[in-house]
């Protein structure tokens, strides 16, 4: 009964407040049209940036992988071996990222708080930005260190935290691309401070991973800070489309996560077709240079539009667009009917991004063509036009 009780209350607050979630069913791949109730909708939300989801030539890698080495990997890689997919796979990941080596998690979620968990504990203080990730924060609050949250983007603000707190080891921890905002952290002035402040810096590169930078390897090799970031975090399953995640960085780290990460000991091993599809993924996003162009002159042209419209976008275009609409009932019906005009774009509200901020996050595709943009720019203007 107190169960029944608070499950109830629970679930009535969450629609009181305009934040009740529920999954939407679509049919078909993560495509740039998918089908939802039997009604073909323009998708502008997915994190399948490049395309390359359902790809076909990575599709093949995964069907060739489930016939060669069968669908699971049977058990945790400590326990009962470790495939050579695996192993193949994070020496491709080493060599992509600029490191001695790299370890494969099973999500990003379990890259964030193996990590932070292996590095920092109780004793130690990690710094962290009030925009990271939920998988970030659980790694902070997981490790029993002293959390410091600075203001996002804020290297003064992180200067001055870690000028006056006192602990053994010091850990900073940011987004490079932010997955709700899609801008970038200063990563160069933060690895400048933690430096004279003896901290180590560690960088979730999800949104970044096979878009940004040179063959798409993200801010840090853009700015080449391979030596001064000694954590970086990637996820196979956005851009580069399969699943999973890796932290890359020198061999010693890597040691110390086989061996302490909890989230990468306690867990059967990523299936090998997921393996070997992002294994195809990352040569693809490597070397077809033409689908991260496509995919900025797409958010280009998203953006342009948008903010013609006079709707509150970032200062600057990038692949992760936000609108921002404020409450979050409001950010819903747009949503809704954004849907009605068959173009699908998710609402965000809190606690995925701070109150008062709910926004929708429109997401470009290297895959949606010009009428695709065109059909999407027609359906905002048209729902905008009506609300005002
Ligand atoms: C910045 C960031 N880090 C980590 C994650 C978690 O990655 P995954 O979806 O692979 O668990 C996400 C994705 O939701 C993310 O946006």
């Amino acid at each position: 009964m107190a169960f029944d009780e608070f499950i109830t209350h629970a679930l009535q607050a969450r629609q009181a407040a305009g934040l009740q979630r529920r999954l939407r069913r679509i049919d078909g791949a993560q495509d740039t049209w998918v089908c939802i109730d039997g009604r073909r909708v323009l998708l502008l939300c997915s994190n399948n940036y490049l395309g390359l989801a359902n790809d076909p030539a990575v599709c093949e890698a995964a069907q060739k992988a489930a016939v060669d080495y069968g669908v699971g990997a049977g058990a945790s890689r400590l326990i009962s071996g470790s495939m050579r997919l695996h192993h193949a796979l994070e020496d491709e990941l080493a060599a992509f990222k600029g490191t001695e080596a790299a370890l494969l998690f099973n999500s990003g979620y379990h890259a964030n708080i193996g990590a932070i968990t292996a590095l920092v504990g109780k004793e130690d203080a990690v710094f962290s930005d009030e925009l990271n990730h939920a998988s970030v924060i659980d790694g902070c609050r997981l490790s029993g260190a002293h959390i410091r949250v600075y203001r996002h983007h804020d290297v003064d603000g992180l200067a001055e935290l870690l000028a006056t707190t006192a602990a053994r080891r010091k850990l900073v921890v940011t987004e490079s691309i932010f997955s709700m905002d899609g801008d970038t952290a200063p990563l160069s002035a933060m690895c400048a401070v933690a430096e004279r402040h003896g901290a180590l810096v560690m960088v979730d590169e999800a949104h970044a991973t096979g878009v940004v930078g040179p063959q798409g390897r993200g801010v840090v090799a853009a700015e080449g800070l391979q030596d001064r970031v000694a954590v970086q975090m990637g996820t196979l399953g956005k851009a580069l489309g399969a699943f999973g995640a890796f932290v890359a960085a020198r061999r010693a780290v890597i040691d110390l996560l086989i061996n302490t990460a909890r989230s990468f000991i306690y867990t059967t091993a990523l299936p090998p077709p997921v393996v070997a599809a992002a294994s195809a993924a990352l040569t693809i996003a490597c070397t077809d240079g033409e689908r991260r162009e496509r995919l900025q002159e797409n958010a280009a042209a998203l953006h342009a539009g948008l903010q013609t419209m006079g709707l509150q976008v970032a200062a600057r275009p990038a692949h992760i667009l936000p609108v921002l609409i404020g409450e979050s009932d409001r950010t819903m019906q747009v949503s809704e009917r954004l849907l009605a005009e068959s173009v699908f774009v998710q609402g965000i509200r809190p606690p995925t991004v701070p109150p008062g901020t709910a926004r929708l996050r429109v997401t470009a595709m290297s895959t949606h063509t010009p009428e695709d943009l065109r059909y999407a720019l027609t359906a905002f203007r048209r729902v905008f036009t009506e609300a005002a």
